[in-house]
């Protein structure tokens, strides 16, 4: 073992809370992530509860997931609600022009969506179409939504079986306008945001939170170009009050394939995944010129990994196998969050079942959880957590090699990457200290040296997710090849804690704070 990577945690030094929304999630209706990812239908052999698969309930309401985006994407531009309520047989049949012209039955729907919401307990997140649909289509599915008084609207809501307004707080004003959804000038979707947003009412208990569609990655422009009019042109005295959070999209890609991949390939695409720090600081930076008090939240409601593939069949387009590099990509994504939470307040990884970097892959009547998924499992207990400063002394193991030019460009003020051998994040909840530590190490086992300032640690109990080698994932044949270890009461010995850390690993160390 090489010597010890020592963090410290500035217990005095609080960032800010942790939005638990960072760990948020998203389905489209994009190849398999809802039929049958999620809908099956109540005919089906497969156990489900009015036509939503049990297993999938079980495995999603386990991860506490706080916020489901839906219905897409690239999708939700296309779709008209209304093709989705009423009864099943007698919705009409569409085409999915977005993702391979599949036939999209419109079996899922609103109700149905928020049937799953309930059943796992997250809060729905609904994106509205503003590429092909009007403000008014729009208005009115807010209001068969939200409205808990007599309309046209909410009795025809309580004729289809929902008598109680759903109370959808989270309304996105589009999705990636600057391309799927209707290829806009920054200029011309602020107006747009402004146009819909308008419509997007407000009733009794629930406060609209509504989302516009922010940057494709490192577009800084568009940032900056979108609130310079969203300035100017919707309210030139209070700036934005109609902009409740702003959302970028960063896919960090691949490197080698889905589960083929060097060493080098490893932390080439770790690198990419930490890289997106850079995005965070940089947009929130432009945003602070147009809203210092950060009234209005910075959010990435699409992240993940994004690895080739052929796309044959286009009921499974974009399914893709993930391993342990999946898992680490993801647990360094949340530290970065945790990290910047006084920055950074809502994230969806892309996408729950089936599609690009899934926490679940299904198939017939068979589920798994990938690395992905016991990603989120352990880092779970920092939501809602005080995020605390860090000092993190490890050596640096990679300057993003190939990728070093595009992590570096991340940084508006290029100020450099690099992704250290050990890389983590801590919080308080309570009297509870909760850490999580990455070894991102392709090959070797190292010591993590865990010390405190400002509190002491009692003994603590540790969680580790590793691999047998880097390209460890779960398979339907071999589903728990990659599960969660732990450790009961690891003794502190003075003032730090010493564990191993096996190599290609993420560890979650809780225990109280003296
Ligand atoms: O997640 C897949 C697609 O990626 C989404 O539909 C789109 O918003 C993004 O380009």
């Amino acid at each position: 073992m090489s010597d010890a990577q020592r963090i410290t945690v500035l217990v005095d030094e609080p960032i800010a809370t942790i939005s638990p929304y960072l760990h948020g999630t998203f389905a489209e209706h994009l190849g398999g992530c809802i039929y049958p990812g999620i809908w099956v239908g109540e005919e089906s052999a497969i156990a489900n509860t009015r036509g939503l698969r049990n297993d999938v309930i079980v495995a999603l309401r386990h991860l506490q997931i706080p916020v489901t985006r839906w219905p897409g994407g690239c999708f939700a531009d296309h779709y008209h609600w209304r093709d989705g309520i009423g009864p099943r047989a007698e919705r009409p049949l569409r085409v999915n022009d977005q993702w391979g012209s599949v036939a999209e039955p419109n079996t899922f729907g609103t109700h149905e969506f928020i049937d799953l919401c309930r059943l796992i307990g997250t809060e729905p997140y609904i994106v509205g179409n503003v590429g092909s649909g009007t403000p008014g289509e729009l208005h009115d599915w807010v209001e068969y939504c939200n409205f808990g008084g007599r309309s046209a609207l909410a009795d025809e809501r309580g004729a289809n079986g929902a008598a109680d307004p759903f109370n959808v707080r989270f309304w996105g004003i589009g999705n990636e306008n600057w391309a799927c959804g209707g290829t806009m000038s920054a200029e011309h979707y602020a107006e747009e945001f402004c146009r819909f947003r308008t419509f997007v009412k407000s009733y009794a208990d629930t406060n609209v939170h509504a989302v516009a569609c922010g940057p494709n990655s490192k577009d800084w422009s568009w940032t900056q170009r979108f609130f310079e009019r969203v300035a100017r042109y919707c309210d030139g005295h209070d700036r934005s009050p109609m902009l409740d959070s702003f959302a970028g999209h960063y896919y960090c890609g691949t490197a080698g394939e889905a589960a083929q991949y060097s060493d080098a390939q490893w932390l080439e695409l770790l690198a990419k995944a930490r890289a997106i720090e850079g995005l965070i600081c940089g947009h929130r930076q432009i945003m602070d010129d147009y809203d210092p008090q950060r009234r209005i939240h910075f959010i990435i409601d699409e992240w993940g990994t994004w690895h080739d593939g052929e796309d044959s069949d286009p009921l499974y387009m974009l399914y893709r196998q993930n391993t342990m590099r999946d898992a680490l990509a993801c647990a360094l994504t949340l530290d970065v969050f945790h990290n910047h939470s006084d920055k950074i307040w809502m994230g969806n990884i892309a996408q729950t079942i089936n599609v690009l970097q899934a926490a679940l892959l299904v198939m017939d009547d068979q589920c798994v959880k990938t690395p992905t998924y016991h990603a989120f499992d352990l880092y779970r207990p920092h939501q809602g957590g005080q995020a605390l400063r860090t000092v993190n002394a490890g050596e640096s193991i990679s300057d993003g090699g190939a990728s070093a030019e595009h992590c570096r460009d991340m940084y508006r003020d290029n100020s450099g990457f690099s992704l250290k051998v050990i890389e983590g994040s801590a919080s308080v909840t309570g009297d509870t200290l909760c850490a999580t530590v990455v070894n991102t190490d392709p090959n070797k086992p190292v010591e993590l040296a865990l010390s405190l300032v400002g509190a002491k640690l009692g003994n603590v109990d540790t969680v580790t997710l590793a691999g047998a080698d880097i390209h460890a994932h779960n398979t339907f044949e071999a589903p728990d090849t990659v599960t969660l270890a732990e450790s009961k009461a690891v003794a502190v010995r003075g003032t730090e804690l010493r564990i191993a850390l096996p190599a290609a690993s993420a560890t979650r160390v809780i225990g109280p704070l003296r």
